[in-house]
């Protein structure tokens, strides 16, 4: 069976900066706490009427086919990570199709997370595998800034997140041992309400919308900081390391472990644990948590920096809502 690789990585980011300070003038907050608790300095928010989640995953995908050399009429499915889809139905993957003129080919919407693209990875890989594809578009695309309750009341959730786009071209490898190595994903839904939104929901009530859920905080991300950070470092290292027994490789054979960015303190406490010092890749300083997208946009800015290269070996892993938790080994 034949392995498939990544022939193009590209990202969009929406041009709105929105500091800390910027912050600490809606909610009770401060730029040292934020700093110091998640590593975020700034992050982007999307612009309505400019940009929408499938036009920015339009903008980055349009890189990703550049990258790979390759025109939007060469792709034969869709595969889109994402829990911001401009309409409840249908999925953003149709909205961006139409966006490229790629009408005619398939449109898979995936809802998980943080693991999203990674979910997503595993999905096109599998396709790629049984030649049933020959060249995927996988996109991680979200806007989380307009479900965030930007007062003091949901501080510790909304200093976290922000938007952006990220995207990558899959295509048959050139040999075995070329490409995606293998790919790992988990979930446990007993914590499916400990990083959650719950509203508007469609089994709660005869109704999804009422006047009273405009004053609920279950519209809002709800997220239980403490106990997602505990099982974060646990779930990352143990998905890090089945990753790596699987290919009977070691973490010094990483060169580069592009994680999700949820938060620095975790990404550090990785980087010691697993002795992977200079070789993680950071920028959530930047961008902030961007849930689905984060890998993608971390991966695009990791490769345009030169540090993702031919035959380097990259690790990507996950963690979040659901929980889900997930790796993927690449031989570039
Ligand atoms: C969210 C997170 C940064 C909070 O850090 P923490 O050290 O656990 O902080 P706590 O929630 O215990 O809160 C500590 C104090 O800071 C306050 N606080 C919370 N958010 C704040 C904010 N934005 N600004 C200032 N103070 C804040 C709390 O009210 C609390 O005050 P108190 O001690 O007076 O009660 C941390 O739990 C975390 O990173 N969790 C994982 C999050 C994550 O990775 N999510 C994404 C997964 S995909």
């Amino acid at each position: 069976m034949r392995n498939s690789r990544i022939a193009g990585v590209g990202h969009y980011v929406p041009e709105r900066v929105v500091t800390n300070s910027d912050l600490e003038k809606l909610m009770d907050t401060n730029d040292e706490w934020i700093q110091e608790r998640t590593g975020i300095k700034e992050r982007r928010f999307f612009e309505p009427g400019k940009d929408t989640n499938a036009n920015m995953a339009a903008r980055a995908a349009r890189m990703a086919l550049e990258r790979a050399d390759l025109e939007s009429k060469d792709i034969d499915f869709i595969v889109y990570a994402t829990i911001s889809a401009d309409y409840m139905f249908p999925g953003s993957g149709v909205l961006m199709q139409r966006e490229m003129g790629m009408e005619g080919i398939g449109a898979l919407d995936i809802r998980n997370a943080c693991s999203g693209f990674i979910y997503g990875l595993s999905v096109a890989d599998q396709f790629i595998k049984t030649g049933m594809y020959d060249n995927i578009l996988l996109i991680g695309s979200e806007i989380q800034s307009s479900g965030l309750d930007m007062t003091s009341r949901g501080r510790n959730v909304s200093v976290i997140f922000g938007d952006g786009a990220g995207a990558a071209v899959l295509q048959p490898a050139s040999a075995s041992d070329k490409g995606i190595l293998s790919t790992h994903l988990h979930a446990d839904g007993n914590f499916a309400e400990e990083l959650c939104v719950i509203e508007p929901s469609t089994s709660r009530r005869s109704v999804r919308m009422s006047k009273e859920l405009f004053e609920s905080t279950d519209i809002y991300g709800y997220m239980n900081g403490n106990l997602v950070f505990k099982h974060a470092i646990v779930r990352f290292s143990e998905v890090i390391k089945e990753a790596l027994q699987t290919n009977k490789l070691n973490e010094e054979d990483i060169d580069l472990l592009v994680p999700h960015q949820a938060n620095l303190r975790i990404s550090s406490y990785l980087e010691k644990k697993l002795g992977l010092q200079g070789k993680v890749y950071h920028n959530i300083m930047r961008y902030g948590n961007t849930t689905g997208a984060s890998i993608p946009i971390a991966m695009s800015e990791a490769w345009q920096d030169g540090l993702i290269k031919e035959n380097n070996l990259i690790c990507l892993a996950a963690f979040g809502s659901g929980f889900t938790w997930a790796s993927s080994l690449i031989r570039w």
